[in-house]
């Protein structure tokens, strides 16, 4: 934490003392969003500030945003329209923030046309966040932060985390890769590591406090470079698997085109990582991955793909699909779709291409209409969905460890936890064990989206 902005949070922490003033923050985005909020709310609580889910009755309102889809953008805008008729009738401070005000158009209508915004900050000078709310708040000051420069990293933010048994854990920051259909690279600036000693640190203090599953994150995690000592990724994930007390390991997102064998070593002799590793495939077809500037074709992902499922016993594959890329043609799609049937991924996440203003494929002519993307969406998403039946049926009469992460949302007498390959098992309710616990459960039956186990 900056000495600086320690005096700014003691500051409005003196100014808040005896007023019970509450916060609330909407996320969008990725994970890596996710855990900004842990640190945004790990400031606001050290200002005196509590944390309320219903931002309608909240004295300070932050928004973190994403602006990797478009439709992002009309849900902001959405709830803007509703704060500024709370804002009319009662004092709330409004921040926005993340990605989406580190794009120039979207700050330039920002600053135009909702003036009534007390804080915009960017992706990169967060860390100044309790200097922003003090400005705020003592000169009733419109607060704009935001540099276009790669920031620093940051460390020592203090944090409130979602989640007492499950942390996320950035290891690097901004991505270099530069897909063209992509705008990340544009607003999150270009690869910074974190210093594995710092990154080890975090996760023998989270080890020490309870936690029990870390999730490393980073836009491209198995570019990270380390030190002399942990040079890699590879090394950074056996390093990771040392620590006593974490009993799994997940990392999002690594990039096919770096998964070296080192990585394949390291899930395949550490049990403690997730069983479950996200592709991202993006497109089936290799002109179309080409344009996509992915740096792999078609065959070296399958090839790719098939190696890990190979040399790693019980390894299932997750993936990001985007459909009706420029130019994509009918027959480029069915490449897709033969790549969906090739790797019976266990989950998909599928996207429908959407124009980023900046990037490379926005600039084409040749954009697909609505309704083909629309078709081929819903074909990708039929193909999916009639496979993952068939795929939970492998999991019956197999023994699983779940951690138990609290009361299920399919059935009130159950609780849920997931499987190392991040099925979702519920099971009965029980003195025995609770929230936290980790348990070895035999599945019993199988639903779509969830599993029913039995302890063991
Ligand atoms: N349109 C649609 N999907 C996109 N993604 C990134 N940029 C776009 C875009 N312009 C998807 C990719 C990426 C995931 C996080 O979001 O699949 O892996
Ligand atoms: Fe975007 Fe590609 Fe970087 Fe992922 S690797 S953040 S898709 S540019």
């Amino acid at each position: 934490m900056l000495e600086n902005q320690e005096q700014f949070i003691n500051l409005v922490k003196e100014k808040n003392k005896n007023k019970n003033l509450k916060y609330s923050i909407l996320t969008m985005g990725c994970q890596l969003n996710e855990n900004d909020s842990e640190k945004l709310a790990g400031m606001l609580e050290e200002m005196n500030f509590t944390q309320i889910n219903d931002y309608k009755n909240a004295d300070l309102i932050v928004f973190n945003t994403c602006c990797v889809r478009e439709n992002a953008e009309e849900r902001l805008f959405g709830k803007i329209g509703e704060i500024k008729k709370i804002k009319e009738n009662k004092n709330v401070i409004l921040a926005i923030g993340g990605c989406m005000m580190q794009e120039k158009n979207m700050l330039d209508k920002m600053k135009s046309s909702y003036p009534f915004v007390d804080i915009i900050f960017g992706t990169h000078t967060m860390q100044n966040f309790p200097e922003d709310v003090y400005k705020a708040i003592q000169n009733n000051e419109k607060v704009k932060d935001i540099i276009d420069i790669d920031g620093e990293i940051y460390e020592g933010l203090p944090i409130k985390r979602n989640s007492k048994f499950k942390a996320s854990v950035t290891i690097m920051y901004g991505c270099n890769n530069f897909c063209s259909y992509c705008i990340v690279p544009y607003v999150r600036g270009r690869e910074r590591s974190r210093k594995p000693e710092k990154i080890l640190e975090e996760v023998k203090s989270l080890a020490l406090e309870g936690y029990k599953e870390i999730t490393l994150l980073g836009q491209n995690v198995n570019s990270y470079k380390g030190n002399d000592k942990i040079k890699n990724f590879a090394d950074l994930l056996n390093e990771v698997c040392k620590i006593e007390g974490i009993e799994r390991v997940n990392f999002i997102s690594p990039h096919p085109k770096d998964f070296t064998d080192d990585v394949i070593d390291a899930i395949k002799n550490n049990e403690k990582i997730s069983r479950i590793i996200h592709l991202p495939l993006q497109a089936g077809n290799s002109k179309v991955l080409k344009e996509m500037n992915r740096k792999y074709t078609k065959e070296q992902y399958l090839n790719l793909a098939q190696k890990m499922l190979d040399e790693i016993p019980g390894l299932t594959l997750s993936t990001d699909i985007i459909v009706g890329f420029p130019g994509e043609t009918e027959e480029e799609f069915e490449d897709t779709l033969d790549v969906v049937r090739k790797i019976n991924f266990e989950q998909i996440f599928m996207f429908i291409y959407s124009e980023r203003e900046g990037t490379v494929a926005s600039r084409r002519k040749d954009q697909i209409p609505d309704e083909i993307k629309h078709k081929r969406f819903n074909k990708l998403k039929e193909l999916y969905e009639s496979r993952v039946d068939e795929n939970n049926k492998k999991y019956i009469g197999t023994n699983q460890k779940i951690l138990i992460e609290g009361q299920s949302k399919y059935n009130n007498e159950t609780f849920e936890g997931r499987t190392s390959t991040n099925k979702v098992v519920i099971i009965d309710k029980n003195d025995n064990y609770k929230v936290g616990d980790s348990v070895k459960v035999k599945i019993v039956e199988d639903h779509r989206w969830y599993l029913k186990g039995k302890v063991v």
